[in-house]
């Protein structure tokens, strides 16, 4: 080591190393729906670690399956070998996908999920006859993990800037509008027109060139971004006349996000492929997966000769450890009714959510499920100060929020209640007033 200093050799994903370790903030500890720092403060967690801990913080029947899994096979490899815990999490997972999407590939994080969907989506094409079908289509301010494949599909220009991504990739509009969707609560009303693109993408590239489209249902990492109403309904129908395989990246909305398993169950729009994993596992051990539908699982392995079908995996795809945390996990949400949340608390979030309009600087609040997006109006020539600002007065006066751009994005554990709500609102009413 170069110098005495213990931050130096961390370093950090997605962030601003230089600001962060001369003014570090560091968690020690977690319970339920809170963090404590190292200095012992309480930190009220409004987003689910990063849209993660869905059942809240170091959760008794999760920590147990963990312990006791490591202690009795801590590793189990599945290249041509298996354990009985991936059969059953495949199997529990399946149970709760769309009717159809009952193949799972297990992987250890979003990003490695996009790839494996992005690969198998190729893959199903090619054993079809459609090897012509290559071309893979995202969507502006599309955000699909770090991998080459994900940035490739995603829409977020640092993402994409410094590496150059995949070949033949192209990307739709994205939906954000707040000219006519501002102040939304639930789906906006306007913009389902821009699945048409696709298209136009169509008419401009061959259909016979694309294999798929990616999406987020609904865009969280860029600042929650609510799909129009009919508009995934749209990208379904032209996606299923063209011969498109239709992925929706659920690394965000699966798990009770938008209520029930995922946001395409709950919204009635069924993809082909849907790309899972933070709160798979109540993100206590990584773990990823990737649901396909069986039509397209056969395709794959019934048409290959004889040996592996599918020449894809992870060391750790389906870990022991991660398998049992992920089947307690599924336990929880089940047996404490977690994916009913969004119903039962929706409208009392989104009218807190909404109680912010008219503070200082907010120039439009989204919400769905239990997820609300405020956006800032940028400090002028300075994007993005005023919500990181604001991102650390939260976390100084013990509420964690996350802040992307200038937008606010909150996405507390669904135990949460109503107590947590009002205080969650209540301290950012009053912090906006303290901002520049
Ligand atoms: C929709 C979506 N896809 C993929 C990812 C990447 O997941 P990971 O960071 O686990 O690789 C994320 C992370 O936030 C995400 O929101």
């Amino acid at each position: 080591m170069r110098e005495n200093d213990p931050l130096a050799a961390f370093w950090m994903p997605f962030t601003a190393n230089r600001a962060y370790k001369a003014h570090p903030r560091q968690l020690a500890a977690a319970k339920d729906m809170y963090y404590w720092d190292v200095a012992g403060n309480r930190i009220l967690d409004g987003t689910s670690g990063l849209w993660c801990s869905n059942a809240g913080h170091c959760r008794a029947p999760i920590v147990n399956a963990i312990s006791k899994t490591a202690a009795s096979m801590d590793f189990g490899p599945t290249f041509q070998l298996g354990h009985p815990l991936a059969f059953e999490l495949a199997s529990r997972v399946a149970e709760l996908m769309p009717d159809g999407l009952d193949r799972i590939f297990f992987t250890n994080s979003g990003s490695e999920s996009v790839d494996t969907a992005l690969k198998i989506a190729l893959a199903a094409q090619r054993a079809r006859g459609q090897g012509t079908r290559t071309r893979l289509i995202g969507r502006e301010r599309g955000y699909h993990g770090t991998g080459f494949g994900g940035i490739s599909v995603g829409g977020i220009v640092n993402n994409r800037r410094w590496w150059q991504g995949l070949p033949g990739v192209d990307h739709l509009p994205h939906t954000h509008d707040l000219s006519r969707n501002a102040f939304s609560k639930g789906f906006p009303q306007h913009g389902a027109e821009l699945a048409d693109d696709l298209e136009r993408l169509v008419a401009l590239h061959g259909a016979e060139t694309i294999a798929a489209v990616i999406v987020e249902p609904m865009a969280g990492s860029t600042g929650v971004l609510i799909p129009p109403v009919g508009y995934l309904q749209r990208l379904r129908d032209i996606c299923t006349k063209h011969g498109i395989i239709l992925i929706f990246d659920e690394v965000i909305t699966a798990y009770g996000r938008v209520g029930g398993a995922t946001a395409s169950g709950t919204w009635g729009v069924t993809p082909d492929i849907i790309t899972m994993a933070k709160g798979l596992t109540n993100a206590a051990v990584p773990m990823g997966a990737v649901a396909v539908h069986h039509s397209i699982h056969d395709d794959v392995v019934n048409n290959a000769a004889d040996g592996i079908e599918l020449f894809h995996g992870y060391t750790y795809s389906g870990h022991p450890v991660a398998c049992a945390a992920g089947i307690a996990t599924l336990d929880l949400y089940r047996d404490e009714g977690l994916f009913q949340k969004a119903e039962e608390l929706g409208s009392y979030w989104a009218d807190a959510a909404h109680s912010l309009k008219g503070k200082a600087h907010v120039i439009d609040i989204r919400t769905i499920g239990l997820v609300a997006g405020i956006e800032l109006e940028p400090r002028a020539g300075a994007p993005t100060k005023r919500a990181t600002e604001l991102f650390h007065a939260c976390f100084d006066n013990g509420l964690l929020v996350r802040a992307t751009g200038d937008i606010l994005a909150l996405s507390p554990p669904l135990i949460m209640e109503k107590s947590h709500i009002d205080e969650m609102f209540g301290k950012l009413g009053d912090l906006l007033a303290t901002i520049a």
